[in-house]
This record gives structure tokens, sequence and C-alpha cells, in this order.
């Protein structure tokens, strides 16, 4: 071996040395994503998500209808961050003409602030007409996603024996 070619060895060995160096100082890359449990990656159908709006549908005529203001504006939110959901997880269905993410911005969104105001007011004639009036477009919007055959209304009686509907005292 000449002397040249032990100094190119040793530049280039020198050179895969840097190299290797240098590639240890690079940061760590970021971890792999580690899989989403299945149980965790669970997202709640349209029907599981209506059968909830069903429960607080129910809840915030009870509230209401007991005077219980501070449980209706309670119930009203819950209602309309359903139907966000709905929006956020199911903007389509199945083949309904009419997507939920269009019609509930249009459909329910003011029925639902007009609950809220008439809470905001605590004023029972307002309260009973702005729900009638939200119950009818959930109606409307069961028969624009071909739905009609499913109808909601004001409740006849209470499902909830463990639940105090009236306001504190
Ligand atoms: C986007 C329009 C839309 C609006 C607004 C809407 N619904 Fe629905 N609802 C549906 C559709 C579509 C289904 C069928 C979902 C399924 O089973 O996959 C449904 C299903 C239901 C069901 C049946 C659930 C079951 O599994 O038994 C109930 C009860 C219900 N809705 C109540 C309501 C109530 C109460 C409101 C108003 C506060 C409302 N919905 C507003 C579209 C709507």
């Amino acid at each position: 071996m000449t002397t040249t070619s032990t100094c190119r060895l040793f530049a280039c060995s020198s050179l895969v040395l840097l190299v290797a160096t240098a590639g240890c100082q690079k940061p760590a890359p970021p971890p792999a994503p580690v899989p989403v449990p299945a149980h965790e990656a669970y997202t709640p159908g349209l029907g599981e998500l209506m059968s909830f709006q069903q429960m607080r549908h129910t809840k915030l005529w009870l509230a209401g209808d007991a005077r219980n203001w501070k449980l209706a504006a309670y119930e009203v939110t819950e209602l309309k961050e359903g139907f966000d959901d709905v929006v956020a997880l199911h903007p389509t269905w199945k083949d309904s003409p009419v997507a939920p993410k269009d019609a509930i911005p249009i459909m329910v969104n003011d029925p639902i602030e007009q609950v809220r105001a008439a809470i905001d007011r605590k004023d029972s004639k307002a309260f009973v007409e702005s729900y009638d009036t939200l119950t009818r477009a959930c109606n409307a919007c069961h028969q624009a996603t071909n739905f009609g055959f499913n109808v909601v209304a004001r409740p006849k009686t209470n499902p909830y024996p463990n639940q105090v509907f009236t306001p504190e005292k």
C-alpha cells in the first residue's frame, strides 16, 4: 500500500466517521404513532347521538315546564353540542337527499337560540312556544332525511324517576 492510498483510505474512513458522528448528533426521529386501540377510536352512530338528543329534548321540557331555568339552560346547551357532534361526526347520512351538515345550521340553530332566549328571560310562555318550534324542526329534519316515520313530540310523562326537575329552594 502506497502512502497516497493509505492517506486516501484514512481520508475516506474519517469521512465515514464524520458522517457517522454527524448521524449520531441528529435529533432522534419522532416516535412512531402508537396505534389507537379500537375501543378508544369508537365513534357513536347517528342513531346513538340522536338517542342522546331525545333524552336532552325530554329533560329540556321537564326542566322548563318546572321553571328550573338553570337545568333548562344546561340541557339546551347539551342539545346544541349534540348537534355540533352530529355535524362533525356524521356530516352526511346514508343516501339522504339532505345532509345533516347542511340541515342542522338551517333547521335547528335558530329554534335552539329561541329556546335559549326564553330560558334567559325566564319566560314560560315563550319557552313552550319555542320548545314546540324546536320539536317541529326535529321532525322537519326527519322528513328531509327520509326518516319521517320517526316522530318526536312534547313529553307527556316523566321517564326519569331518579332526577329532580323542580328548581332548588
Ligand atoms: C339532520 C337532521 C336531523 C335533526 C335536526 C334531528 N334529527 Fe333525529 N334523526 C335524524 C336521522 C337521519 C336519524 C336516523 C339515524 C340513524 O338511526 O342512523 C334520526 C334519528 C332520531 C331518533 C331515533 C333514534 C333511535 O335509534 O331510536 C330520535 C329519537 C331522534 N332522531 C330524535 C331527534 C330529536 C329529539 C331532535 C331534535 C331535538 C332530532 N332528532 C333532530 C335526523 C335528524
